[in-house]
């Protein structure tokens, strides 16, 4: 990126904040350049980046000020605020929360798929990103669907609780011990205990309906991405939470548009740059949270069709979430702003 370009990290002390720094300092991202943000509780805290410490700020107007782009890692209500803030002070501003995804005047990107709108004309300066499952969906479903088309998807992600941020990982860390100690912990963040449990509940639920936000947001943001592809596979499914910090894996159930025998739908995944194909299960090779962990690819393995339902395909895919998910397509994204003319 820019040598001169100043990039504001805001949620800096976050679990995705911190995936950011790192994908930054890979980058070679100068200490100069950056200016760390979080709320007024971390405002001092000091992170490590490479061989230098940066100290956090509090996210205020005036820290928005000056920046020529702005990466969100904040909550949803947060961004909400400081975007059109940071939007005002003439930053690029790239956002990974919830909070615009379903805005249609503000592009949903996510990087590899369809960075070009990236490059076209924008209305502002915003730009939202995929949830961390919706990436991984987008990433399996384009091949496929390039070489057979894609009518149909349903999931089921088994979503670790790093996906609940700081607080997620702290809680089931609190809940395992206390349970090896033989004391039924509190939920707190999550709706029930998620020590050594599986929670069919991410998020809250929309009002008035059975799906919960995290649900619906796959099958909006599945939609906003395939529709200038002129064909969008209906995509439902089930968030669940699972006892693992790191990593989502996803079970996936996809109607093809024609019958593909299964040699044919591991090389179309194969030939994909955003994916690692693990498909070799009789020596237990296979996608699994563990393996994903700072890998920028979505793993995909355990291909299976079954001959009553040729067009049918069954398969397993793992994303790094706070990382894939997150961190790496905010500073995609982000480094293909900067580099738009002002
Ligand atoms: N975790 C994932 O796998 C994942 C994947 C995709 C998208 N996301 C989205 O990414 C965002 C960040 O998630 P996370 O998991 O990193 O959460 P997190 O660990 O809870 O971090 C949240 C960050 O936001 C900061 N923050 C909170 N209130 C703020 C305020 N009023 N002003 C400025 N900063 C504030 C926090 O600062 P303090 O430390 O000072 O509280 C912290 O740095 C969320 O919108 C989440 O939905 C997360």
């Amino acid at each position: 990126m820019n040598e001169n370009l100043r990039i504001a990290v805001v949620g800096a002390t976050g679990v995705v904040g911190r995936e950011v720094l790192s994908a930054l300092l890979d980058r070679d991202v100068d200490a100069e350049q950056l200016t760390l943000l979080a709320s007024e509780r971390s405002a001092g805290e000091e992170l490590d980046y490479g061989e230098e410490t940066l100290e956090v700020e509090q996210a205020t107007p005036e820290a928005l000020k000056g920046q020529g782009l702005v990466l969100l890692a904040t909550p949803a209500e947060v961004s909400r605020t400081l975007a059109p803030v940071a939007q005002a002070a003439g930053a690029w501003v790239v956002d990974v929360s919830s909070a615009f995804r379903s805005d249609g005047s503000v592009p949903l990107v996510l990087p590899g798929f369809n960075s070009e709108l990236l490059d076209a004309p924008l209305k502002g300066r915003v730009v939202a990103l995929p949830s961390a499952v919706t990436t991984a969906i987008a990433c399996v479903l384009e091949p496929l669907r390039r070489a057979f088309g894609v009518a149909q998807v349903q999931v089921t992600a088994l979503m670790g609780v790093s996906s609940g941020g700081n607080a997620g990982v702290r809680e089931l860390e609190q809940q395992t011990a206390a349970l090896l100690s033989g004391r039924e912990p509190e939920a707190a963040l999550f709706p029930q205990r998620v020590g050594f449990n599986l929670v069919p509940q991410v998020g809250p639920f929309l009002a008035n309906s059975p799906w919960t936000e995290e649900e619906a947001g796959w099958t909006l943001e599945c939609a906003r991405l395939f529709a200038p592809r002129g064909e969008v596979p209906v995509v439902a499914g089930t968030a669940v939470q699972v006892p693992t910090f790191h990593g989502h894996g996803l079970s996936l159930m996809v109607r093809l548009k024609k019958p593909a025998p299964v040699e044919q739908a591991r090389a179309a995944l194969k030939g994909a740059p955003s994916l690692k194909v693990l498909d070799s299960p009789g020596e237990k090779v296979y996608p699994m949270p563990s393996l994903v962990t700072a890998d920028p690819t979505v793993h995909v393995g355990r291909l299976r069709s079954f001959p009553q339902a040729p067009e049918w395909l069954t398969l397993f895919a793992t994303v790094d979430n706070a990382g894939r998910g997150a961190a790496l397509n905010l500073v995609e994204a982000g480094a293909r702003l900067a580099d738009r003319p002002a």
